[in-house]
């Protein structure tokens, strides 16, 4: 516990952690999303999909310890971020638009955090603590999101998870040094098609459950 404690101390240092555990989340988003595309392909290939997924599950249980870990990590370092940064400067600025560089995104990344761990919570509720059957899975799935608030629910938050990751991404390589003016507009433009790949990959499932059987 010791180096965390040193390297929370720091204000690099807890740059730095939320810059790793984001990569790790990023990563994670990649691979949910991949696997969530077999929904497309209708029922069957989702089982299928679900059936593999859980044949690895020694490998599932170490990703789901690190995820957990990288979360507790993530949420404790952002909120210390928060305060110091309110403590700081506890009026905020007078001319907020785009001063210093600040976008939406940017300014509102610990409100969109907070969103997503409040539907973190809610998603693993509905497909993660039930029967972990394929069948069970996918009728959780497709009846989950046949529910119009449901719908909406699962949108919005999409769209808050590609707002935070826009932003999050950029300065996740600014914070690991990739701060060159070469190679900036490059991860800049890999931030937006990612948070736009995000948004159409997980947010059209929702939309086109109903015609997935
Ligand atoms: C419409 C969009 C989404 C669908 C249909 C979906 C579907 C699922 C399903 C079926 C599971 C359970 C997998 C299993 O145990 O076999 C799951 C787990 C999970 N999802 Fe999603 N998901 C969506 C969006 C998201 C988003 C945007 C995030 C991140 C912000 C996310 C994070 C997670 C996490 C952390 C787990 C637990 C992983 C594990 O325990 O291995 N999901 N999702």
């Amino acid at each position: 516990m010791n180096w965390f404690i040193d390297t929370i101390s720091t204000s690099i240092g807890k740059k730095l952690l939320m810059a790793v555990t984001g990569l790790g989340f990023c990563m994670f988003l990649l691979i949910h999303m991949i696997g969530n595309l077999t929904l497309y392909g209708g029922k069957d290939l989702f089982m299928a999909y679900v059936e593999h997924l859980h044949a690895l599950s020694p490998l599932i249980l170490a990703a789901e310890i690190g995820l957990v870990f990288f979360a507790c990590v993530h949420v404790a370092t952002g909120l210390i971020l928060f305060l110091e940064n309110r403590r700081a400067r506890p009026v905020g600025y007078a001319v907020k638009k785009n001063a210093g560089g600040r976008t939406f995104g940017s300014a509102t990344m610990p409100y969109t955090g907070f969103i997503i761990l409040c539907f973190l919570i809610l998603h693993l509720i509905n497909f993660r603590f039930i029967e972990q059957t394929p069948d069970a899975i996918f009728q959780a799935v497709s009846g989950t999101l046949s529910d119009v608030s449901f719908k909406i629910i699962y949108i919005a938050a999409v769209f808050v998870v590609a707002l935070h990751v826009r932003h999050g991404f950029w300065s996740l390589f600014q914070t690991l040094g990739a701060n060159h003016l070469k190679y900036m507009p490059m991860i800049q433009a890999i931030g937006i098609a990612f948070a736009l790949l995000a948004l159409a990959g997980f947010g059209l499932i929702p939309i086109v459950i109903g015609f997935i059987a």
